[in-house]
């Protein structure tokens, strides 16, 4: 299961129409099953976390070796594949950037997109934001990341399950990204709607990667300039198939250029 969620990640398994449509059907199907029967079954099949990252001080739940489904055959799995259960290398150094740099998102208005886990929102939240909103096309991640807020004593954020990009943006003082340069569709059209907001609202552009192919080959690497590079632990260096470190990129985007 844990693998397969990795191997559709790293866009070795992109999805065909029929399992687009299957995933329609699962969104579906989510979404008449209550928040309270989601909690449960996140309650049940993660283990809070919060060594073996580069945020220690951050709580999560997360898929580890000793959940059932880590090995179970993934088609058991009654949702979408679960990005939300693991934290990926480029939200990592997304949060600790925010963590080590507080006044990044102190007293800012933040919108945390594709939140997995929620990890980058609550460091935003963590470091004084005076909004925060974390947003992710999948249900079941909107849960976790509430969840995962309560874990670190937060309230719980705003989750929005919309997709956004290609909407009219709001008016955000920062935007973050971490790991979502997986897929080349995806990110075009994010690449033009981070510029609309860039240029509509002079919106702060954060990026955090562990250096992906999709994400080192795309037309938007040229506009970034990098703040920061951590290390990752060892564990998620294994997880992760060989990447040893990951990036936080602030994106340059000049319009008249
Ligand atoms: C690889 S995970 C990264 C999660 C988190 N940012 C992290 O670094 O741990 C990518 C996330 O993007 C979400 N996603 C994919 N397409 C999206 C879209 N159009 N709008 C919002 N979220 C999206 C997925 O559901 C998934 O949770």
């Amino acid at each position: 299961m844990y693998r397969r969620t990795i191997l559709c990640f790293r866009g070795q398994d992109t999805l065909n129409a029929f399992q687009r449509g299957m995933c329609c059907l699962m969104r579906r199907y989510v979404s008449v099953r209550s928040e309270h029967d989601i909690k449960n079954f996140i309650r049940d099949n993660t283990e809070i976390v919060s060594a073996q990252s580069l945020t220690p001080e951050i709580s999560l739940r997360l898929f580890t070796p000793t959940c059932r489904f880590w090995t179970e055959r993934p088609e058991s799995w009654p949702f979408p594949d679960p990005y939300w259960a693991i934290y990926w290398p480029g939200g990592q150094a997304l949060a600790r950037y925010l963590l080590n740099n507080p006044e990044v998102s102190g007293g800012r208005k933040v919108l945390d997109l594709g939140c997995g886990c929620g990890a980058s929102a609550i460091a935003a939240k963590l470091t004084g934001a005076s909004r925060v909103v974390a947003n992710d096309i999948d249900p079941i991640a909107a849960v976790a990341t509430k969840m995962n807020c309560e874990l670190n004593n937060l309230d719980p954020l705003p989750c929005v399950t919309d997709n956004i990009i290609g909407s009219k943006p709001d008016d955000w003082d920062l935007i973050l990204l971490g790991d979502m340069f997986y897929d080349e569709d995806l990110a075009d059209h994010l690449h033009k709607w981070l510029q609309t907001c860039i240029t509509t609202h002079g919106t702060q552009v954060l990026i955090g990667d562990p250096g992906r192919a999709q994400f080192e080959g795309h037309d938007i690497r040229k506009l970034l300039h990098k703040l920061s590079r951590f290390e990752l632990p060892d564990s998620v260096k294994d997880e992760n198939y060989g990447l040893t470190n990951s990036t936080v990129w602030c994106y340059n985007y000049k319009p008249d250029l």
